[in-house]
């Protein structure tokens, strides 16, 4: 396969490697992603993590596989062990489900290789596509909050949410930027404020308890996030943390958008509650762990509820912007989002 790099993914000498977003921003780690072994470890570990990342390394290792050899029966199970490797993000099966049909093609190889190319190619320009339609929403001046990490390491481009920012930032409309740290995880801490930096684009770091007195003080024009899985009733399965931020700024009237490309839209999901919801090890909430070490603060044994998402359900969402444009509250309720 042609040698490719994103911000998180490479193929270099036809393999894959992933820049290990549990050790960033302190090491920047690029690892091999040789095998399903490997990859289902990296993805499970959230060393590769954001809903569009996983469903591309994953179609890219399959393409890999082919060319390396790997008979077509191999494959078939290799793509349902890379498809049960996280539950919440559709981005993963919808990419998955494509990579199955150029399976059945009599040339699979390069039906595969071409089919991953393309979802990659493909989700550079659904990240463009996203970043103008939300840009348009953002007012000049803005104080902008963001939850988990939606930028280019979680995509194959600018990124979704992050990717609105950074356009608007391009278009000096962006004052400021409040990055929730994101617990248990922190991929805000870790991912979004590195990005940020990276971009030169102006944010605070916050604990998550904090965005609540930011909105009562009025410095928060709106809220920008991604999303995992959203379900036909327009219901938005995100990052744990999420569905606090919607009831707080239904509240305190903070405009709260969606961005995320059509790959995340699973029309035979009825509603948010239908959207399988992974649960995470009891260590991550119990202490920290990371590229500097690790310690525990809670009892040994402590009992621990770890989901890695949750269910913001669509009346409490200003607008979901797709790459196809935006998408306001009477057409979800009109039934957009349902199978046609
Ligand atoms: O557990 P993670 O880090 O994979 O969770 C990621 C998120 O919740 C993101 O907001 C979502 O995948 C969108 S990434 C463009």
């Amino acid at each position: 396969m042609q040698t490719l790099r994103t911000t998180s993914l490479e193929i270099r000498d036809n393999q894959l490697w992933i820049l290990d977003q549990q050790a960033l921003p302190q090491q920047k780690n690029w690892l091999p992603a040789h095998d399903v072994v490997q990859l289902v470890d990296h993805i499970h570990a959230l060393r590769v993590r954001g809903a569009p990342l996983i469903g591309l390394s994953a179609s890219l290792l399959l393409a890999l596989l082919a060319e390396q050899g790997m008979a077509q029966a191999a494959l078939a199970e290799a793509l349902e062990v890379l498809r049960a490797a996280r539950p919440t993000a559709v981005n993963l099966m919808n990419n998955l489900d494509r990579m199955k049909v150029a399976l059945a093609h009599p040339d699979f190889v390069s039906a595969l290789t071409h089919e991953a190319l393309r979802l990659v190619e493909e989700d550079k320009q659904l990240c463009d596509n996203i970043a103008r339609a939300g840009s348009a929403l953002v007012k000049p001046g803005s104080q902008l909050l963001t939850h988990c990490n939606t930028g280019g390491l979680a995509t194959a481009g600018v990124g979704t949410a992050l990717g609105v920012i950074a356009h608007a930032h391009q278009q000096g409309k962006v004052k400021n930027v409040w990055v929730d740290e994101t617990r248990p995880l922190l991929q805000g801490g870790r991912l979004t404020a590195w990005e940020l930096g990276e971009l030169g684009i102006p944010y605070h770091l916050i604990t998550d308890s904090m965005a609540a007195s930011l909105m009562a003080r009025g410095v928060v024009d709106a809220i920008w996030f991604g999303a995992d899985r959203i379900a036909a009733n327009g219901d938005v399965a995100n990052k744990i943390g999420t569905y606090s931020l919607a009831v707080l700024a239904q509240y305190h009237g903070v405009p709260f958008y969606v961005a995320a490309p059509h790959t995340t839209l699973d029309r035979l999901c009825p509603n948010g509650d239908a959207i399988p919801i992974e649960q995470r090890a009891a260590s991550e909430v119990t202490g920290v762990a990371g590229s500097f070490g690790s310690v525990q603060w809670a009892p040994e044994n402590a009992a621990v509820y770890n989901p890695a998402f949750d269910v913001t359900p669509a009346a409490l969402i200003s607008g979901w912007v797709l790459d196809t444009g935006v998408v306001t509250p009477e057409q979800v309720k009109e039934g957009i989002f349902q199978v046609r």
